[in-house]
């Protein structure tokens, strides 16, 4: 029987990584940093020690770190991280001090050596999402600020392999030695960058919660444009009703007298628009990049409204002409579609400073990352410190969401599952 004499040294080897790993989740559970510290930097057999996985509960280092200050239920299981139950008892439990305390510890040094903050376990929660339904704020603050962290320095590394393309195309255009491969970003250049962001992208990303699809291919695909919601080819809700409320008082923040100059890019159902309109500006431009949202809003006659101009095209394409034509604004909106968090940088570093006045206020739809609390909270600190590089204040007004379990029949995913929308205003700074 060749097999078995052939597959005993690999069966050894698994048996062995297993043992590794779960020594790895036993010390997290017991907040051994000492013996962490040791297995995390002595186990050859394990490359990425600080974010081995338990098979059955998922539990990365992190979760067993924070699973620990769990108080007892009846259905936790207790043993090293391959606890996945949610308790039976849903009243929150007294956390203890002591545990808590030394679970802050080991999740800083986790986070330390290399633990990936949003690895999901097999109940589809981040470590993050496990503290705060455990009720450990200080363990959720940790993993938001680590969370802001990753993915500050992912979208610096996105811009960086921009730049580094752009830099590879000029050179092309110049006709100097560069080929083909050359245009892609070369890791020799960057070679701890490119690192991090290997290990980083292995986690699922906390970015906005756009639809699978590119902002191009959007504005390829049919429409499907109903009463209370625009969904494209994919069933992706673009825009819905329920969003309403969060209009109003977006366009009253935004435009709170009348006789102002408004820009808004995205009409979708045209609901901010509706409130703008209510508020008399003296110019109201709305760019739309989608030919059937284009066709929807003359069928509704928005081309003939007193002050307003439909710029048809993308705001990129737009704006640069705006701009040199010296059109200004008092109020700005955007809420567009299938575009990326880069995409909205670049409009607020690179396009409001020219189109909106001095004492101007600007403001967008703050969808970000809302398909799950501990994304949210992240993209709100990460657009706030990218807003603040800019050049801009901004305040948010906390809205509650009226609770929307019917609202996604048909839809492809639900893109909104927090609870409060916290509605932005921004300002030039002092
Ligand atoms: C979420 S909807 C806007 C909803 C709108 N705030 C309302 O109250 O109904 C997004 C809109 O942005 C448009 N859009 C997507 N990408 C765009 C781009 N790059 N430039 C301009 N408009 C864009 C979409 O076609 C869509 O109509």
């Amino acid at each position: 029987m060749p097999e078995i004499t052939d597959d005993t040294p690999v069966h050894l080897a698994e048996v062995d990584v297993d043992l590794d790993v779960q020594e790895i989740l036993l010390a997290s559970s017991q907040h051994d940093i000492t013996k962490l510290r040791r297995l995390l930097r002595t186990q050859s057999s394990l490359p990425d020690a600080a974010n081995v996985k338990d098979t059955e509960s998922g539990f990365s280092p992190l979760h067993a770190a924070i699973a620990a200050c769990e108080p007892d239920t009846e259905t936790k299981e207790t043993q090293n991280g391959t606890n996945g139950a949610v308790p039976s008892d849903s009243n929150p439990k007294e956390l203890d001090t002591e545990t808590l305390q030394s679970a802050v510890e080991t999740v800083k040094f986790l986070l330390q050596e290399g633990a990936i903050w949003n690895d999901l376990d097999v109940n589809n929660e981040t470590p993050g999402c496990l503290a705060r339904r455990i009720g450990a704020l200080e363990l959720y603050d940790l993993m938001v600020d680590a969370g802001v962290r990753a993915e500050l320095l992912l979208n610096r590394l996105d811009a960086y392999e921009e730049l580094s393309d752009s830099d590879s195309e000029e050179e092309d255009k110049e006709g100097e030695t560069a080929t083909a491969t050359a245009t892609e970003t070369d890791p020799e250049t960057a070679p701890e960058l490119v690192d991090a962001s290997a290990e980083i992208a292995a986690a699922p990303s906390a970015t906005p919660a756009n639809p699978e699809v590119s902002n191009p291919q959007y504005l390829e695909s049919h429409l499907n444009i109903q009463n209370d919601r625009i969904l494209d080819a994919d069933q992706n809700g673009v825009m819905m009703a329920w969003e309403s409320d969060i209009m109003r008082k977006s366009a009253k923040a935004l435009l709170p007298t009348p006789g102002l100059r408004v820009l808004n890019i995205g009409h979708g159902m045209g609901i901010v628009d509706g409130f703008f309109q209510e508020q008399q500006p003296a110019a109201h431009h709305i760019i739309e990049a989608h030919d059937d949202v284009v066709a929807e809003m003359k069928r509704r006659g928005w081309d003939s409204k007193p002050g307003v101009v439909i710029h048809q095209g993308r705001w990129q394409d737009v704006l640069p002409g705006l701009v040199a034509e010296g059109v200004m604004f008092d109020a700005i909106y955007h809420d567009t579609f299938a575009e990326s968090y880069g995409d909205f940088r670049e409009f607020f570093s690179e396009q409001v400073i020219g189109l909106l006045e001095q004492e101007g206020r600007w403001g967008f739809f703050n969808g970000m990352g809302a398909d799950r609390q501990i994304s949210y909270d992240v993209y709100q600190k990460v657009a706030e410190m990218d807003l603040f590089e800019a050049g801009f204040d901004v305040q948010w007004e906390e809205i509650a969401v009226p609770k929307l379990e019917g609202e996604w029949e048909g839809v492809r995913r639900a893109y909104w599952v927090v609870d409060d929308y916290r509605l932005p205003l921004c300002k030039f700074m002092d």
